[in-house]
């Protein structure tokens, strides 16, 4: 999606399975890029517009049974919307977007983790974002007994058998291994602050790529 014009802000998703500090992160990047004078918005996914936040209640619910394929339906119904109202509009009026999960949680959870058929989530994938991915993906990787131990309330996904848990991981790996230009694999395991420095790091660089650090530190941009 980058070049289709100098204003377009930066698409940065966080990635991982749970408990593995995604949301700590992201909201840290969002406060350094707000401090630095990037205009930044932090969204989650399923969730980011009232619709979307009312099927992640759905989704997220332990009481409903769900089937594979009406789950796969509802995660893509939610981010459709919050691709359409919140996502797109924010990157053409050049706001950088922190998404705490995207496209990538479905591939792993819903193709690795669920089993259904990954090539077919691609194609699903692309129907409900038009073809929309990240510009850089932050894969937080952890062993998912460790990050599940973290968690104290669980919901509907994190009550999966740790081997679900393992599958989604493996798959996150293999879809790093096979995009390692947009995919950057961090150990989640390190601190909190070093983890921060490192993603500041690989977001800064982005946008002095794309031109917008430039013109945010003042050095003048194209
Ligand atoms: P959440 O409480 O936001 O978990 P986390 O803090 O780890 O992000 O719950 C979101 C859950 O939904 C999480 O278990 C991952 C799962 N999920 C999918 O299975 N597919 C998806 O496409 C998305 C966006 C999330």
């Amino acid at each position: 999606m980058r070049g289709e014009g100098p204003a377009r802000g930066l698409f940065v998703s966080l990635e991982g399975v749970e408990g593995a500090g995604k949301t700590t992160q992201a909201r840290m990047l969002v406060d350094h890029l707000e401090r630095v004078g990037i205009r930044s918005v932090l969204l989650r996914e399923p969730g980011g517009t009232p619709m979307a936040e009312a099927v992640r209640a759905v989704l997220l619910d332990s009481r409903f049974s769900i089937c594979p394929e009406a789950e796969t339906l509802l995660f893509l119904a939610a981010r459709a919307q919050n691709t359409a109202e919140r996502i797109r509009p924010a990157l053409e009026s050049g706001i950088t977007v922190v998404c705490d999960r995207y496209s990538d949680s479905t591939v792993a959870y819903q193709g690795y983790g669920r089993g259904a058929d990954v090539e077919i989530i691609r194609g699903l994938l692309c129907y409900a974002t038009g073809g929309l991915w990240p510009d850089v993906t932050i894969l937080l990787d952890l062993d998912p007994s460790q990050g599940l131990a973290r968690q104290t309330v669980r919901n509907r996904m994190e009550d999966e058998p740790l081997q679900f848990h393992r599958r989604v991981r493996e798959g996150y790996l293999a879809e790093a291994e096979a995009a390692p230009e947009r995919m950057r694999v961090l150990d989640a395991a390190a601190s909190p602050e070093i983890l921060h420095g490192t993603i500041v790091g690989i977001v800064m660089g982005e946008l002095a790529r794309s031109g917008q650090g430039r013109r945010a530190a003042g050095a003048g941009g194209p």
